[in-house]
């Protein structure tokens, strides 16, 4: 999406962080802002700070409540007309050995990461399509969602998924003009610890994860977050990613060896046998090669 001035987005998870920089990155694009947030206080501050008068609208909505979404989508319209700009940002982290996470841990983390970034598809996509202005969705997902190591079981669970929503959602809506970017940032300094001990409900409290963040311990001080970039360093990231309608959007060139180790890893594990020309004409609708060499053959962001 080009021409981002006058357009409206609409950003869960936009109390602080990466939702918040987004807010920013995309006001200065001249946009109008809907920033929505379970957590109302810090909301409404998040408002006050981005100091855009009457271009941002701040509601209450916790991702996961699917009647909240549709009140949430109109209140939005009424605001400021259609939405062209949908960023499924709001997410929670679970830390801690895969072995040891409750049900609680996975119910309450892919409710949010991955129900959440549903419920916000389900209710915004009918409503892009049907405006016909064409439109962008960027889904947050993580580096968490391109490979993973211990103790990020169910995190790296809920984001692989939404790496694989933003893909097949993508070549869904490019026929009608509609881009989707999976949004894949390394550390970033936010206030994702704090927030995810705040907003998990009480039913779902019982839990497996270590605590990344001790209560009153500067989280600046770790050597991830000492070196993360800012949330609206990536937000700019995003308006350049929403721009560019690149597929994925990065914030950590470091993930490089990584990346090319899982990719080497996949191609090495196919079985070493002739390919067979008639099940590759029969399989070609699903090897669509097209949505990865579409990025390819962009120029680095
Ligand atoms: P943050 O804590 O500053 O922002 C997350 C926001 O989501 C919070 O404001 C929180 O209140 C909100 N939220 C949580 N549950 C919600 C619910 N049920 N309904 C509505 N809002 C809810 O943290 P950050 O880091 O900015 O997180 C944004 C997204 O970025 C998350 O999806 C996270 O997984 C992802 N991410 C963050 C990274 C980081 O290092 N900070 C790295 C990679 C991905």
């Amino acid at each position: 999406m080009q021409d981002l001035d006058g357009k409206t987005a609409f950003i869960t998870g936009a109390a602080s962080g990466i939702g918040l920089g987004m807010g920013r990155a995309f006001l200065g694009a001249g946009m109008k802002v809907v920033i929505a947030d379970v957590r109302e206080v810090p909301l409404k501050a998040a408002a006050k700070s981005l100091d855009a008068g009457d271009r941002v609208h701040a509601l209450v909505l916790d991702v996961t409540d699917r009647a909240a979404w549709t009140r949430a989508a109109d209140e939005a319209e009424r605001a400021f007309g259609p939405t062209h700009l949908l960023c499924s940002n709001a997410g929670v982290n679970i830390i801690g050995p895969t072995q040891d996470a409750t049900y609680e841990d996975w119910e309450f983390c892919l409710g949010v990461n991955l129900g959440g970034a549903i419920n916000a598809v389900r209710t915004f996509t009918p409503r892009i399509l049907a405006h016909g202005e064409g439109g962008h969705i960027v889904i947050t997902a993580s580096v968490s969602g391109l490979f993973t190591g211990a103790a990020t079981g169910v995190y790296a669970t809920s984001k692989y998924a939404l790496v694989g929503l933003a893909e097949s959602l993508r070549a869904d809506l490019k026929p009608h003009g509609i881009g989707v970017s999976a949004l894949c940032p390394g550390p970033v300094q936010s206030e994702l610890f704090e927030s995810t001990s705040v907003v998990r409900p009480q039913a779902l409290a019982h839990s497996g994860a270590i605590a990344v963040v001790a209560p009153g311990q500067a989280r600046e001080r770790s050597p991830i977050f000492a070196t993360a970039p800012t949330a609206d360093e990536t937000g700019r990231r995003v308006l350049n990613g929403v721009r560019r309608n690149d597929l994925y959007i990065m914030t950590h060139p470091e993930i490089r060896g990584v990346l090319d180790a899982r990719a080497r890893a996949l191609a090495a594990a196919l079985p070493d046998e002739p390919i067979d020309p008639v099940r590759v004409a029969a399989t070609q609708n699903l090897l669509n090669e097209a949505l990865y060499q579409e990025q390819i053959a962009k120029p680095a962001p």
